[in-house]
């Protein structure tokens, strides 16, 4: 068995910055599995489904073919063959992702190239479910977060970066209602998993968390060296 990092937390709490980086570091592939359930939401929203209509989202879903490839490190989520990652982080399909990815047949549907991922390579998979229901054998699990303020202020800080008009108060809201969302639902809510390791960068930089993480997976690795 490779060695696998699960990272879970609430949505902007910096996984996917810090996967990428401790994935670089340590030679894992990074796998976002939030970009899956964001392609999944793109080709729902294309074929006209609504986000409240659960029926329906379970039926289409089975219809998506979703599956990964790398390009110089970088994760390329293809949806029926099309590279779509430039479509992938709007507001419309981050809120039909929050939505669809609570169906359980959309994550039926995933779990198979999830896990097939981490049968092959070495990996730093981030998302909500990874310690509990992907990979409960990770030999890492950390659970990230930060404060729904500190949060919904980084998001704000990326948008007006872009150039975009941005309300606080709105993102904060947006923020809340996907944290209920994404924790509140019956099949594979976000929680913490026992055995993961809880880190809050609410007041840490990326250089902080990042070296707080690799210093956990070292000691692991050294452990695991000492056993074998
Ligand atoms: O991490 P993200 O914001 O890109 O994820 C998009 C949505 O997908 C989010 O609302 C929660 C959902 N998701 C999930 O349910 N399980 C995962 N492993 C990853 C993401």
């Amino acid at each position: 068995m490779g060695f696998k990092i699960a990272i879970d937390g609430p949505a902007g709490a910096g996984k996917s910055t810090i996967a990428r980086r401790v994935a670089q570091r340590t030679g894992a592939i990074y796998v976002d599995t939030g970009a899956m359930y964001r392609a999944m939401a793109l080709f729902l929203t294309r074929n006209g489904i609504s986000a409240d209509d659960a029926a329906s989202i379970a039926v289409k879903c089975k219809k998506a073919d979703i599956s990964i490839r790398y390009e110089d490190g970088e994760q390329i989520v293809l949806l029926n063959g099309e590279n779509v990652n430039a479509f992938l982080r709007t507001e419309e399909v981050s809120q039909m992702a929050s939505k669809s990815s609570a169906v359980p047949e959309v994550r039926a549907h995933l779990l198979d190239l999830q896990k097939n991922l981490a049968e092959a390579y070495d990996v730093v998979m981030d998302g909500r479910d990874i310690g509990t229901v992907i990979l409960p054998d990770a030999q890492v699990k950390i659970f990230l977060t930060a404060s729904a303020e500190k949060r919904a202020r980084r998001r704000c800080d990326e948008l007006i970066q872009k150039g975009e008009n941005v309300d606080y108060e709105e993102v904060l809201s947006e923020i809340r209602e996907r944290d209920a969302r994404d924790s509140g639902r019956e099949t594979a809510p976000l929680t913490q998993a026992p055995d993961a390791v809880l880190v809050d960068s609410s007041d840490l930089s990326i250089e902080e968390v990042e070296s707080a993480i690799c210093d956990i997976v070292a000691k692991r690795k050294q452990s695991e060296k000492k056993e074998a």
